[in-house]
């Protein structure tokens, strides 16, 4: 069992079959896992240098770990967003779960931590870029309230996929 010491702005969260989890700022020292992370949850990897450049900022990334009924990280973390605002929104960057951990949740609590902050900082609405083909990750922001705005089209020169533009409102209620 691993307790992490640094505590900034934590979110105690229990997934839909009661499992307990943790979302907290990420700090420095969680780059090496950050960089496994998204290595391993996604298809184009963001990579040390571009994570590292929002660790820190405001919202920056948030790190998901497993934890104890009273708060406590047992492990290492297994989900990850990055968001950032612009101008009066917050967009969402980049969000991954471990393959071996989706579907209870951890995505939805991911992004309520998002959310939650967007709304401290008075940011109430949110976008988000999105491979039309990546049915989890649309089909996760459309059960939060996320509709289309827009679509460009090739715009991912690796797949020749289109980007969905997507927005939401963040006073929408708790996802
Ligand atoms: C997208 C991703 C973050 C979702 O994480 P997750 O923890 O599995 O998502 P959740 O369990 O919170 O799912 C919430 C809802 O999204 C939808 N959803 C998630 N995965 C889905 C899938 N494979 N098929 C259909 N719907 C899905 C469902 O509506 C789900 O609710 P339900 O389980 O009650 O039906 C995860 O699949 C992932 O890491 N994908 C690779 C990285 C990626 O593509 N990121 C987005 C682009 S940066």
């Amino acid at each position: 069992m691993t307790e992490r010491e640094e505590r900034r702005d934590a979110y105690h969260y229990f997934a839909q079959d009661g499992s307990s989890w943790i979302v907290r700022e990420a700090v420095t020292g969680d780059l090496n896992d950050l960089v496994a992370l998204d290595d391993i949850a996604k298809s184009v990897p963001w990579g040390r240098d571009a994570i590292a450049g929002f660790i820190g900022c405001v919202p920056g990334v948030f790190i998901l770990f497993p934890s104890n009924r009273v708060g406590l990280t047992l492990g290492g973390p297994v989900g990850f967003v990055i968001a950032r605002w612009v101008g009066d929104e917050c967009e969402i960057m980049s969000i991954g779960v471990h393959p071996q951990y989706r579907r209870l949740g951890l995505g939805r609590v991911l992004m309520e931590t998002v959310r939650r902050t967007a709304l401290v900082h008075g940011k109430t609405s949110w976008i988000l870029e999105v491979r039309e083909h990546n049915t989890p990750a649309l089909s996760l922001y459309k059960s939060i309230g996320f509709h289309e705005v827009g679509k460009r089209r090739g715009y991912y020169i690796d797949t020749g996929e289109a980007a969905i533009l997507m927005r939401g409102d963040t006073t929408n209620g708790d996802p």
